[in-house]
């Protein structure tokens, strides 16, 4: 039943497709919304125990696997798991939040990295674009499909290039003896691994670049991708250029259901209610949401720092103040308190500059 898959959520959905089922439709049957599936199937949530049951039943599981299912579904790891290693996505942070928009981006570097023409694959762009996030959820989607799994590197906190190895070893699990050059012992034990490595925040160590691209050669079945602002700039390098979340379609009367279908708007909207529980998107404010937004560019981090300050105002005062808040953003105060702190220090990506 649960071969091949270490992660419920990517089961769940190859599983309901194989049914022919929309997400919609399993929702319905379970008695559940339409995001709550949403949500299981990017591992963003974990089914109750009556959810898992009621899935169990949806999706034609034996009875004599049922108790196998919900425990699995619940967040033990399927017991016939290819990964004798360890976890398939090891590292991989969870974040708190859920993804917005980014589906065909995520499809699209999914192929890319499963295309075996494709050693390194490097999402760039501007700080707060959403670099890490959208690479955060392609590991851990893409991780069980590849048979040594997914690490994740976080390299934003290192000091000096010539440290990255040894983060990579640290997260591979390669014990570094002192006696020989971490760079050959890192070939040894990755020669024969079929691994994704997500390097993230590479632009922070680029000189590092040439030592990667020397792994990748004598390490014929890895794959890494790399989040960076600035190109890697190595042989075999691919890029992906991430873009801003989708804004609402900017000419013509404002539709409100359009609004709301936006990313970048529905990224505004979850960020307020977290300040300010009871705000909601209406008629009346849509079109000063959408406007905050494509001031903002669509720049998922900017926005959440917007966001945040609708504690107090109004999308209408906010946006007013605008001009205002650009200049004085970000105070450390005026975000969440668990931003990395690069993130705290981001003036000139919210002022656009
Ligand atoms: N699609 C998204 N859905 C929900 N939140 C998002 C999305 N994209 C980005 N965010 C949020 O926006 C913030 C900035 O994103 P992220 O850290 O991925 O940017 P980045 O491009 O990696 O920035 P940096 O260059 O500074 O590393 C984070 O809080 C992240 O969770
Ligand atoms: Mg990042």
């Amino acid at each position: 039943m649960l071969l091949g898959r270490s992660t419920f959520g990517g089961w769940l959905r190859e599983r309901r497709r194989m049914l022919d089922l929309t997400q919609a439709e399993l929702a319905r049957r379970v008695g559940c919304s339409e995001i709550t599936i949403r949500k299981i199937e990017a591992n963003d949530r974990i089914p109750s125990r009556q959810i898992a049951e009621l899935l169990a039943g949806m999706l034609d599981i034996p009875s004599a696997e049922r108790a196998t299912f919900v425990a699995f579904a619940r967040g033990r790891p399927a017991p016939s798991a290819p990964h004798p290693a360890g976890p398939a996505v090891q590292g991989v942070p969870a974040p708190l939040t859920r993804l917005l928009g980014r589906e065909q981006a995520a499809a699209a570097i999914a192929r890319r990295l499963l295309d075996e023409e494709v050693r390194l694959l490097t999402l760039v762009g501007p700080p707060g674009i959403g670099k890490t996030r959208l690479a955060l959820h392609v590991a851990a989607e893409l991780g069980p499909q590849f048979p040594d799994g997914a690490r994740f590197v976080p390299l934003a906190a290192l000091a000096d290039a010539q440290l990255v190895l040894e983060a990579v070893a640290q997260a591979a699990g390669v014990g570094a003896d002192a006696g020989r050059a971490l760079a050959d012992q890192l070939v040894d034990a990755l020669r024969e691994r079929a691994l994704l490595l997500v390097l993230d925040n590479f632009e922070h160590v680029l000189p590092a670049a040439s030592e990667i691209a020397q792994l990748l050669t004598h390490c014929p079945r890895l794959t890494v991708l790399a989040t960076s602002r600035a190109a890697l700039h190595v042989r075999g390098e691919q890029l992906f250029p991430v873009a801003p979340l989708a804004l609402p379609p900017p000419c013509g009367p404002l539709d409100a259901a359009q609004v709301a279908s936006s990313p970048a708007v529905q990224l505004f909207v979850e960020r307020t209610q977290a300040v300010a529980p009871h705000f909601a998107l209406s008629a009346d404010n849509a079109p000063a949401v959408a406007a905050i937004c494509a001031r903002l560019d669509g720049l998922p981090l900017a926005i959440e720092l917007a966001a945040a300050r609708c504690r107090l105002l109004s999308p209408a005062a906010l946006l007013a103040r605008l001009a205002e808040l650009r200049a004085a953003l970000p105070a450390p105060a005026q975000g969440p308190g668990d931003l990395p702190p690069r993130h705290r220090g981001l003036g000139p990506a919210v002022r656009g500059g």
